[in-house]
């Protein structure tokens, strides 16, 4: 391990926070510790509980971080100015080279605008990725961290487009998925050590996996009652871990105890129980972008919970379709692919979009910037190079 000791010393500050960062960090960690240059790591504590987060650390053998910033939860202003006040102080302790953050949550924006404030560059890794939906909570943060970006490292040509077209191209390339690198790596540990499918006794490809949590399907009683009924109606067994939102939420509406009879609901679990039901489901049901993501690496059809999604290349592939949450069009479209076999296969053997690589790509680009000595962020001289040209 590195001497993460010293301050000024050119290291990577990465800031993380929740489950899908930490799952979705560790290629480009472990890259960074495997090339011995020096990093520190900081948990912002928006995600706390055991299964939400030290889990994640174990079994994917990430790090201790070196700092715990217990944000905790609380409303968007809250929680992001909380971060926001405590990671700003940690980056003016020890002066990173760049500050590394990951996706689209709070502390994704709070670790961005700390470090940007502070005059620290920014990495960003799955950048450019859109909704194109702006009342969602993730689609205002990506867009606000590729704004102020120093370095947006895009996982499709998609996500590139979108940078591009947003003028930020100079600052951009295409780096390729850290996700296709941690579920492919983990993959064959899920399924040697995990005994889920035993457990709650499922035969592998018999049933459908079901997760959700997005503010705008469950703080909605209209959405969350008409995404449970439709779980009430599939002809198969369900099984539902659920994120500690949506339990609050459910128990609030009444449809905890509804589920409970006909749907196996379970706390959430950790990656080695997760990967082994998906890899093994016979569908997947879900808003998660995540776990879209995964279905996709791992040729389970996928129903998407929601109207829009961030991952279109998934739905233009074949492997995925957007049924949003009303009742009779989830139930219909699960039918319509459970039931016919051509359809079914023609979804479970298309070629998914992630490609491998991004670690490497991301570690290669950081360092040969930071040698370069071009890890600065920018700034324009007006008196020198005259006037920007008008925008038009
Ligand atoms: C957050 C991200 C979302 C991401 C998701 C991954 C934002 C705006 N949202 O949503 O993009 O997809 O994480 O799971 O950053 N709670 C617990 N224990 C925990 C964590 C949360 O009980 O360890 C409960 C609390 O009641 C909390 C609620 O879950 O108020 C929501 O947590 P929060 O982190 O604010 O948002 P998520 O819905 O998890
Ligand atoms: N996941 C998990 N256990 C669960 C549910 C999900 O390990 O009970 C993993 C899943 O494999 C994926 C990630 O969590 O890699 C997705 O996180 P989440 O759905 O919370 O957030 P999103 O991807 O929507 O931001």
């Amino acid at each position: 391990m590195t001497d993460r000791s010293v301050a000024d010393d050119g290291h990577f500050l990465f800031v993380v926070g929740t489950r899908p960062e930490f799952i979705k960090i560790r290629s480009v960690l472990l890259e960074i510790i495997r090339r011995k240059h020096r990093y520190r790591l900081i948990h912002s504590g928006q995600h706390y509980d055991y299964n939400m987060s030290a889990i994640f650390f174990k079994e994917l053998g990430l790090p201790e971080p070196d700092a715990f910033l217990e944000v905790g939860s609380d409303g968007p202003g809250g929680q992001t100015g909380e971060g926001l006040r405590k990671t700003e102080a940690v980056i003016a302790e020890h002066r990173p080279a760049a500050v590394v953050v990951q996706g689209d949550t709070n502390t994704t924006l709070f670790g961005a605008l700390a470090a940007i404030k502070c005059g620290v560059p920014v990495a960003h890794i799955e950048a450019g990725v859109r909704s194109f939906d702006f009342t969602m909570p993730e689609e205002i943060n990506r867009r606000m961290v590729d704004a102020v970006a120093t370095f947006c490292f895009a996982p499709t040509a998609r996500a590139l487009g979108n940078l591009t077209h947003e003028g930020r191209a100079e600052a951009s390339r295409l780096a390729g998925d850290t996700l296709v690198e941690t579920a492919g790596r983990i993959r064959d540990m899920a399924l040697k050590s995990s005994s889920i499918l035993a457990q709650m006794n499922l035969q592998p490809c018999s049933y459908a996996l079901v997760t959700s949590h997005r503010k705008e399907n469950v703080d909605s009683p209209q959405r969350a009652s008409a995404i449970a009924e439709s779980l009430l109606q599939l002809d198969m067994p369900v099984v539902y871990p659920i994120h500690p939102r949506t339990r609050k939420m459910f128990s609030q509406f009444g449809l905890l105890e509804k589920l409970q009879k006909r749907i196996r609901i379970v706390d959430p679990l950790g990656y080695f129980d997760f990967l082994s039901l998906l890899t093994q489901a016979r569908i997947a049901l879900t808003d998660s972008g995540g776990v879209q993501q995964e279905a996709s690496i791992f040729h389970v059809p996928c129903l998407t919970l929601r109207n829009n999604t961030e991952w279109l290349e998934t739905v233009e592939a074949g492997q995925n379709v957007l049924v949003g949450a009303d009742t009779g069009r989830i139930v219909s479209e699960a039918t319509r692919i459970l039931s016919d076999a051509a359809v079914y296969d023609r979804m479970a053997k298309a070629p998914s979009p992630f490609q491998e690589g991004a670690a490497v790509r991301i570690v290669d680009a950081l360092l040969a910037a930071l040698g370069g000595g071009r890890l600065t962020v920018p700034s324009s001289d007006f008196l020198k190079d005259g006037m920007p040209p008008l925008w038009n």
